[in-house]
């Protein structure tokens, strides 16, 4: 079977300039793209802008400016901004390009012709900022929860689109498509709007009286498309639907990638269209979470905006790729702060990957006058490399798929941290202080093969360094099957390595000065008693709890995948006699995240979670926090 893969973004508003929000989006599915290229698919990966309906009238009015001018200009930005980042989209699609506008006029007659719309009359609370009508249940307090406006009621004439005729089928789809809206939580949003009242029907049109920035309804020129039903065409119009090559190979593999905001028109109004139109459904709907900058939610209504250039020249284009991919759990929240990024940059890029380069090359350099050396008799714990490193590259590839790049990412990470351990441990200067080149040859032999594998894997990544890395190991620059990349057999004996320069250099962070006033002693007997001090050394956060799974050869231990609100990281908790994995998936819990990394069972644990027993016969009781209580935040 052909390897093809097709991913997408969502398309942009043009009333509003690109920010970070957009950036994510737009870097996972760069990274996606470029993994599935480097795995030997044939990939495409589309994005683009979203220009008509009446945010951008309104948008374009205020600047005094055509809506034609205005979606120029901002369509601009977004390209000239992800041209800044190098982002390597395969096509950038304009809602107002002649190409986009046919085939939605084509896709609106048939589905008319086929008797799925009709004309009516509907009056209802429409959402400028969703644009779209809000159903009694989304208004919170008079408001639009998500743009935190009134909506305004406006009824009207307009065409609908049988939304409820298919309402059935897709609930019948999803369950026997569990992975079609991933993960599960949006799935199941999505279900309890399926599962509750009967759908309503779609209003597709807007009256030419009242809006005329849309794509002309083909059976009725007194109206224009509403802007939902012309963008989400988009992802079939791009490729040529109905019958370019292009379409006739990558659809229905498409993982279209979105944020939560736009769950229900990707979720519930595009596979019902695609069903009404004859078309296939998309493979997968890919939904993540929110950046919230200081808890609230970064967007340009409540002025809360950074710009991708401006965090892309302080801290350099790879750096913040990898800052993204890891930093955020597909699907929850995650929150944006320039110490977050610090924290990655110096801990997981200089301190593990740079730092385990720099020494290998270092040592290269003393020993072998930097010339790849042959490996020698003496294997140095080559098979527990070969298959630590399949162990991880499986699961990078495995999640990274599935559009899980943290839990992947640290995965991979396991496995450069077992190589600065595998230094440690051979002791390559003690072996040359006993004149044992055979098996330093074979130690630095293993260390250089396993920082190729591991730069290649991370070249959809690090798309900047890890070709300099590569080439200075005068590496192939990809590998177009995993299986070589696993052999750790890749490099030329004799090479000459090429210098590199530091690769991540470290960062200070800006720190608030201490404001607290001294607290006068009082005089109590504090024998026994702890300092605040000393407690503020123990750093307890709540942590969610993303993965559970029993240890093989223990009933006590589980083996947990947390995300800590600054990383994500496995411990291993003594609770598997109370707790079964799918208890406490999920689940928020109390992490003692300072703790020194300890092995339990073979298993590095990075961290404890916080149990209670009133007696050492009882069995451990987890302290759960309470769901309202943000991931990351810091008990004290
Ligand atoms: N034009 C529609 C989409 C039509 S798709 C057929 C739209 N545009 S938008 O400009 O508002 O972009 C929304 C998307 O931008 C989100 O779904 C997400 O991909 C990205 N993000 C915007 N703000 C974000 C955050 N604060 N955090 C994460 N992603 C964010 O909706």
């Amino acid at each position: 079977m052909e390897k093809v893969f097709y991913v997408t973004t969502p398309i942009y508003y043009v009333n509003a300039e690109p920010h970070i929000g957009h950036a994510y989006t737009t870097i996972l599915a760069d990274f996606v793209h470029r993994l599935h290229l480097t795995l030997g698919y044939d990939s495409f990966f589309l994005t683009g802008t979203d220009e008509h309906g009446d945010k951008i009238a309104t948008a374009a009015e205020a600047g005094k400016m055509t809506p034609q001018d205005y979606a120029d200009k901002i369509s601009g930005k977004f390209k000239s901004a992800w041209d800044d980042i190098n982002i390597n989209y395969s096509d950038f699609i304009r809602t107002t390009e002649p190409r986009h506008k046919k085939v939605v006029q084509d896709i609106l007659q048939k589905v008319y012709d086929k008797g799925d719309i009709y004309f009516g009359s509907y009056g209802g609370n429409y959402c400028v900022g969703c644009e779209r009508f809000l159903t009694e249940k989304e208004i919170v307090d008079g408001k639009c929860p998500e743009h935190n406006k009134e909506p305004q009621f406006i009824e009207e004439k307009n065409y609908f689109f049988k939304m409820s005729k298919y309402q059935d089928w897709l609930l019948d789809h999803i369950n026997k498509n569990p992975e079609f809206i991933r993960p599960e939580r949006y799935k199941n949003e999505v279900l309890s709007m399926l599962k509750g009242d009967a759908l309503e029907d779609l209003c597709i049109s807007r009256p030419v009286s009242r809006l005329t920035w849309g794509i002309p309804l083909p059976f009725d020129e007194n109206f224009v498309t509403y802007v939902w039903f012309d963008a989400l065409i988009n992802y079939v119009s791009a490729i040529g639907y109905p019958d370019d090559s292009k379409y006739k190979k990558y659809w229905p593999a498409v993982q279209h990638i979105i944020a939560k905001d736009i769950l229900k028109p990707h979720g519930i109004f595009w596979p019902t269209m695609l069903k009404a139109a004859d078309i296939d459904p998309y493979m997968n709907l890919n939904v993540h979470g929110y950046w919230n900058m200081d808890e609230a939610k970064m967007s340009k209504s409540l002025g809360n905006v950074v710009t991708p250039h401006d965090l892309v020249s302080k801290y350099g284009n790879d750096q913040i790729r990898y800052f993204f991919l890891k930093e955020m759990t597909f699907g929850l929240d995650a929150r944006f702060n320039e110490d977050l990024i610090i924290d990655r940059i110096n801990y997981d890029l200089a301190n593990d990957l740079g730092n385990l380069i720099n020494r290998t090359f270092n040592m290269a350099g003393k020993y072998f006058e930097s010339k790849i050396p042959e490996a020698g008799e003496d294997k140095a714990g080559r098979d527990e490399l070969l298959a630590g490193f399949k162990k991880a590259s499986d699961s990078y590839v495995d999640y990274c798929c599935k559009f899980q790049t943290s839990i992947g990412l640290e995965k991979l990470w396991e496995f450069i941290r077992s190589l600065n351990k595998y230094v440690d441990e051979t002791k390559p200067w003690q072996l040359a202080k006993e004149s044992n080149m055979d098996k330093l040859s074979s130690v630095i032999r293993n260390l250089l093969e396993s920082i190729y594998s591991v730069a290649v894997l991370l070249s959809p990544v690090l798309i900047n360094i890890s070709p300099e890395i590569i080439a200075s190991l005068n590496g192939e620059k990809s590998a177009t099957d995993i299986d070589s990349l696993n052999s750790l057999n890749n490099l030329k004996t004799g090479e000459t390595l090429k210098e590199l320069g530091i690769l991540f250099p470290k960062l200070e962070k800006v720190k608030a000065e201490a404001k607290s006033e001294p607290v006068k002693e009082k005089k109590t007997d504090t024998e026994g008693l702890i300092d605040i001090s000393d407690f503020g050394k123990v750093d307890i956060r709540v942590a969610l709890v993303v993965e559970a799974e029993k240890v093989d050869g223990s009933d006590k231990l589980l083996y947990l995948t947390v995300d800590s609100g600054s990383d994500t990281r496995q411990i291993v908790a003594g609770i598997a006699q109370v707790y079964a994995p799918e208890d406490i998936k999920g689940k928020k819990i109390l992490l003692v995240s300072n703790l020194k990394p300890a092995v339990i069972f073979g298993k590095e644990s990075r961290g404890m979670l916080l149990a209670a027993k009133k007696s050492s016969k009882d069995k451990p009781q987890v302290i759960f926090a309470d769901e309202t209580v943000p991931v990351g935040a810091r008990l004290g």
